[in-house]
């Protein structure tokens, strides 16, 4: 399978997107846009970015009564985007309804799939927050094979539940995995992070990478860094 490098569009406004879209405009890349872009400046920014050729992944965690879901992918479907996630946590059918109104929108090759655990959230946090009294590899595993039953195409976790992914739901099921650092890096507010190093030897299909690249003072050569390391 083809492994991406997926850059964390977390931008407030659409000029600054596109001001740093400028650094790469002899390149195709594969962004995420997700609340924070979104939803202070709506479906523009997603025309915007296909025409200048980019991959969408559009990161709006939807998570709602299965109705409401479907009704909000049947009408994101026109939009063609590459990747959309919903939450685990909402359900078998909440799934399958976000599945199903990607479909019939017209859009059946978009990849849905879902969030299991945040990256930002830790073992001992989920434990006390969610009453969940699994472990959280089991947790994330738990989601992941419920959200293949409902006919999702992948999930996101951290890089440390790849492989067990891999080993339940199979090699073509996505494993889209954030909290990705390099050695220098600072972590903020990620609690399971990994290299991208790392990310390839567990078996991420996709990693998502925001702050180490957007923030960095040359963001290309970041990102040919860490492309290098995750692809090679
Ligand atoms: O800046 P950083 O590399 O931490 O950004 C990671 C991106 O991935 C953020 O946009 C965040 O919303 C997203 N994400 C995450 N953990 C998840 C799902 C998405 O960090 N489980």
């Amino acid at each position: 399978m083809k492994k991406d490098v997926i850059i964390a569009l977390d931008f407030p406004t659409l000029e600054d997107t596109l001001d740093f879209l400028d650094k790469f405009d002899d390149e195709k890349l594969f962004v995420k846009v997700g609340m924070e872009l979104y939803l202070q400046n709506g479906p523009v920014v997603l025309e915007k970015i296909k025409e200048l050729g980019h991959k969408v992944f559009l990161d709006l965690k939807l998570h709602d009564i299965p109705n409401t879901v479907y009704g909000a992918t049947k009408g994101l479907a026109k939009f063609k985007v590459d990747i959309l996630t919903v939450h685990g946590a909402g359900g078998y059918e909440m799934l399958a309804a976000a599945k199903k109104g990607m479909v019939e929108g017209g859009s059946p090759n978009t990849n849905v799939i879902a969030i299991t655990q945040l990256t930002s959230t830790s073992e001992e946090a989920m434990k006390e927050e969610q009453l969940v009294a699994a472990s959280l590899e089991e947790s994330v595993i738990n989601y992941a094979k419920l959200a293949k039953k409902a006919g999702l195409d992948g999930v996101v976790s951290s890089v440390w539940e790849a492989r067990i992914i891999r080993e339940n739901c199979g090699e073509d099921f996505l494993k889209v995995t954030p909290g990705i650092r390099l050695e220098t890096d600072e972590v903020g507010d990620q609690k399971r992070v990994a290299t991208p190093t790392v990310a390839a030897s567990e078996g991420s299909t996709h990693i998502v990478v925001g702050r180490s690249i957007t923030k960095a003072k040359n963001p290309r050569e970041v990102y040919n860094i860490i492309k290098e390391q995750f692809t090679k």
